[in-house]
């Protein structure tokens, strides 16, 4: 059954014939990590059809020819969105790492209500309702939004992304560094979030609607993680405790390039974690099994699944 958003009046004019139809599915940032591993899940369903966007239009062409429903979208170019929205049930919301992310959800989600979207599924953050850092805040602005628009909603809330183990924080020089002191952090493998979104997107609004689901599936400081990398990549691997201050290199280091407010923000996340001030930060609340039937993936799992990964990286 289709879900068209209740504002449209269309759920009122369905018809058997259209009860028939399979929803469909707009999944945006699917040549990114997340994206791209959930329409991977998606598009192994008859349940739903897939359509995926790209802002590259030799993208677009290419993955045309292989026989994708591709359609061309940028989040900056509003005048692309209609298009790519016409006939689309369910959408799978990423946006983010600039604080144009603010305008360019807002403009989607507006979007999304003119084109009948009947279900929004975001991909956001491990966050207090209260709390101050920047992007994290721009996350939950967003998800405010969505709750006004009267499109049904759900919110996915992933802590910190083990793949960031194999870019800002790859273990170098036999090191593995965090920059929030001694505290721990709260870890979710990119599959996981995977599963539990491509479950809530092929299930639909029915049984999501107004859901919060959280993925802070395990708590580990540098020693952990230096532990378990020893172990599973057969070498010395040190943990090393630095600080927010240490952080601002990684951005000033000339390797990273990411706008200055979402460094900013980055910067006084790693700060807040340090002082406490985002404790919550580094505990478990881990709704996986809930939504997939399976248990989350540990780190130590998840490292054995990228060692090749990991060891070219070092
Ligand atoms: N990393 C973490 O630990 C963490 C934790 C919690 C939440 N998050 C959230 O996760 C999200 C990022 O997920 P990810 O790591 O999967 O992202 P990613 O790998 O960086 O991919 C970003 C995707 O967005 C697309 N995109 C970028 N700008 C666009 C535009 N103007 N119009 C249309 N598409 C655009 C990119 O497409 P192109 O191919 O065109 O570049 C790409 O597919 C962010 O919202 C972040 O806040 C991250």
């Amino acid at each position: 059954m289709r879900d068209r958003n209740h504002f449209s009046g269309d759920i009122e004019k369905t018809t058997m014939s259209e009860n028939a139809i399979i929803p469909t599915v707009l999944v945006l940032g699917s040549t990114g990590q997340i994206g791209g591993l959930i329409t991977e899940r998606l598009m192994n369903s008859t349940a739903v059809k897939v359509r995926i966007t790209s802002r590259r239009k030799e993208e677009v062409e290419r993955q045309k020819d292989l026989g994708k429903d591709i359609v061309y979208l940028d989040l900056d170019k509003p005048e692309s969105i209609g298009k790519a929205l016409a006939g689309v049930d369910r959408l799978f919301v990423l946006t983010g790492y600039t604080v144009a992310m603010l305008t360019q959800s807002k403009v989607l989600i507006d979007s999304a209500k003119k084109a009948g979207v009947g279900h929004i599924v975001h991909l956001g953050i491990f966050g207090e309702w209260d709390c101050t850092d920047p992007h994290f805040a721009w996350h939950q602005l967003i998800e405010s939004y969505i709750k006004t628009s009267g499109i049904r909603w759900t919110n996915l809330h992933p802590n910190m992304f083990m793949e960031n183990v194999l870019a800002f924080f790859a273990p170098k020089g036999g090191r593995f560094s965090t920059y929030w002191g001694k505290q721990r952090m709260g870890w979710v493998a990119g599959e996981d979030i995977a599963n539990v979104a491509a479950k809530v997107l092929l299930d639909g609004p029915e049984k999501h609607h107004a859901k919060d689901y959280w993925m802070s599936t395990e708590v580990l400081d540098a020693f952990d993680i230096s532990d378990i990398l020893s172990e599973v990549l057969n070498k010395k691997i040190e943990g090393e405790l630095k600080s927010h201050e240490d952080f601002k290199a990684v951005f000033t280091g000339g390797n990273i390039e990411v706008e200055d407010w979402y460094a900013e923000g980055a910067i006084e996340f790693t700060r807040q974690v340090s002082n406490g001030e985002m404790g919550y930060i580094g505990t478990i609340r881990n709704d996986v099994p809930f939504i997939t039937g399976k248990p989350a993936i540990t780190f130590k799992q998840w490292a054995v699944k990228h060692k090749g990964q990991l060891l070219s990286n070092m």
